[in-house]
């Protein structure tokens, strides 16, 4: 079951793809066999979206997918980013068989599944990226950084999925065929039910679900609401932070989230490193 992951490199990758799947949501693949074999779920790679120097910084996608070929040796990655500012806007323009620069895998990554229990993803706006790997590892499909759970994997995985409007819903039929159940939970009501997404985990919960393990990526107020209710339903819960991230290695400081610490208090930690996954209950919300 286990295995050692590769520690992070900086390389020039070629894209395979860049395609449109959703309103302003993008797949990126990139062919680089180094970086599949080592990546597990719940890392991510800072990609630097322009040719040459602009922007400067790379941008911080997790994995979204490892690719295989036949044999199902790993030979590229995929990343589905949604274009919000300048760097995601950069690299929507760059175009298959164009070089890229990219670091990684870097951060911490998700941690065993619940061997035989169910798992719950909760996802809003384009924090569904993490889950996709992420599921299929925990359901024993997929060995990831030389890491198998075929034999301790969980029993079923359900991604619930929360975007302002159906425009805006990506991938879901990438989570149907990887096994994953999908439920959708939308602003305007457009596609699935309306509301928030946290309404579809609450009412699973008032109905005797009991999942082994739930795992959010979101904006800040979804996974505030989402450790609350693990609060209130006494859930291991563990979220994958989007902080803001200017180096992506440690040296910067811009990307510190408030941790609770075992002896109480809080303390400022670096998401690039010591996260992006940390349990619900060591963040502290109210910061
Ligand atoms: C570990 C990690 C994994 C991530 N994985 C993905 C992913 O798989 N797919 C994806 O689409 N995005 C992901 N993100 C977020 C992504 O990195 C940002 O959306 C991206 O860096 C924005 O770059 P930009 O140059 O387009 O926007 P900028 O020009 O930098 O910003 C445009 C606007 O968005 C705001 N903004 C920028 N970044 C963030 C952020 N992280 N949170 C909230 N507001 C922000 C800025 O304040 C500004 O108002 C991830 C972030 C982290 C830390
Ligand atoms: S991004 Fe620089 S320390 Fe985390």
């Amino acid at each position: 079951m286990d295995g050692t992951a590769a520690g992070p490199a900086q390389r020039l990758v070629t894209i395979v793809e860049n395609r449109p799947i959703a309103r302003d949501t993008y797949v990126l693949r990139l062919d680089d066999p180094l970086t599949a074999s080592a990546i597990r779920p719940g890392q991510f790679l800072m990609i630097r979206p322009g040719g040459e120097n602009d922007p400067l910084l790379g941008r911080p996608l997790a994995l979204y997918n490892v690719v295989r070929d036949p044999g199902g040796t790993a030979v590229g990655f995929e990343v589905v980013y949604l274009v919000i500012g300048r760097g995601t806007r950069a690299l929507s323009a760059r175009r298959a068989g164009e070089r890229l620069s990219i670091w990684g895998p870097l951060g911490n990554g998700f941690g065993p599944p619940p061997a035989g229990g169910a798992v719950v993803f909760v996802a809003g706006g384009i924090g569904q990226t993490p889950f996709l790997a992420l599921g299929g590892w925990w359901l024993g499909r997929e060995s990831c950084g030389g890491v198998s759970y075929a034999g301790a994997a969980a029993h079923s995985a359900t991604l619930l999925y929360g975007v302002r409007t159906s425009e805006l819903a990506a991938g879901i039929e990438d989570f149907e065929r990887a096994g994953i159940a999908v439920e959708v939970a939308t602003d305007d009501g457009s596609l699935g039910r309306r509301g928030y997404v946290t309404d579809l985990l609450r009412r699973r919960l008032e109905g005797g679900a009991r999942p082994g393990k739930v795992v959010g990526c979101g904006p800040p107020p979804m996974l505030s609401a989402l450790a609350r209710m693990a609060r209130e339903y006494d859930l291991d819960c563990d979220v994958s932070l989007e902080n803001h991230m200017a180096c992506g290695y440690g040296a910067c400081f811009s990307c510190v989230a408030p941790i609770v610490q075992q002896g109480g208090g809080t303390d400022l930690r670096r998401v690039c490193v010591e996260g992006p996954v940390f349990g619900a209950a060591a963040v502290d919300w109210s910061a």
